[in-house]
């Protein structure tokens, strides 16, 4: 059964290949990206499947963005049954450097941005459906990887996107909605670099087949792409 998919940041990175996943299988896609034009990979995915991709121009650092864009969807009532809060910002700067613009940015991106739209896609969300929150490893206190890295700003705002994601799992359990918390590993892209271990393709194989498998049971829980558990 065709299903509806929203996917933000979706022009480059995994982004880029969870919307070319989705739609190869037929579904409907909801990319976002934040200039147009857009990359040319998107273009091309644009060009291939037409009406069956929808791209929205949202930059989710700007707040009234968000909203024109979700109540687009609002106003279509469009019913999601599966929405990846993607998009994310990276920049190294390490104790010394630290500064409160930088913190900020990270914040507004990484762990406000995707709030926002949760609550706006919450309502178009039914019983089954999924939300997926791209997080990282370095979010996790207990496991504190790459401590020495100036991936503070990164962590801290990820661990945010962790604590919201996890309480706003109670409040819509009810609903039968779930929300799932999920690190894709150190991968290939812009933000992970060459040295990464992991393809995009990859990863990606992996986490959709972690999210095609996703359960009432694992709502509020924070997973590795495999679907292992990993420690707060
Ligand atoms: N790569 C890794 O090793 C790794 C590890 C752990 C977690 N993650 C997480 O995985 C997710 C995807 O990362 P990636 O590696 O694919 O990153 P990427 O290649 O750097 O792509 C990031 C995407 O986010 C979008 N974005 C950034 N700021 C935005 C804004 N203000 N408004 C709208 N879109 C914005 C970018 O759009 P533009 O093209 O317009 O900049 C781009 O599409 C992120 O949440 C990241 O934190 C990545």
């Amino acid at each position: 059964m065709q299903k509806w998919v929203l996917i933000t940041g979706a022009d480059r990175g995994m982004g880029l290949a969870f919307v070319e996943h989705y739609l190869s299988l037929g579904n409907q896609v909801i990319a976002t990206s934040r200039r147009e034009p857009f990359g040319r990979s998107l273009g091309e995915l644009k060009l291939k499947y037409r009406d069956q991709l929808i791209v929205h121009l949202v930059d989710l650092a700007d707040e009234n963005s968000i909203k024109q864009f979700t109540d687009k969807l609002t106003a279509r009532q469009i019913k999601l049954d599966l929405v990846i809060n993607n998009a994310g910002i990276s920049q190294l700067q390490n104790i010394g450097q630290w500064d409160t613009g930088t913190f900020i940015q990270h914040f507004i991106v990484n762990s406000i941005a995707p709030a926002l739209v949760s609550q706006a896609v919450i309502p178009l969300m039914s019983s089954g459906s999924k939300l997926v929150q791209i997080s990282s490893g370095v979010a996790s206190l207990e496991l504190n990887i790459a401590a020495d890295a100036g991936l503070d700003a990164y962590a801290a705002s990820k661990a945010a996107l962790n604590t919201i994601s996890r309480r706003l799992a109670t409040k819509v359990a009810k609903q039968n909605i779930i929300v799932t918390l999920i690190n894709p590993g150190w991968v290939q892209t812009d933000m992970g670099g060459d040295e990464a271990p992991m393809s995009i393709e990859q990863a990606v194989q992996l986490m959709t087949k972690s999210i095609e498998k996703l359960t009432q049971a694992q709502s509020g829980q924070f997973i590795e792409a495999d679907g292992s558990l990993i420690p707060w």
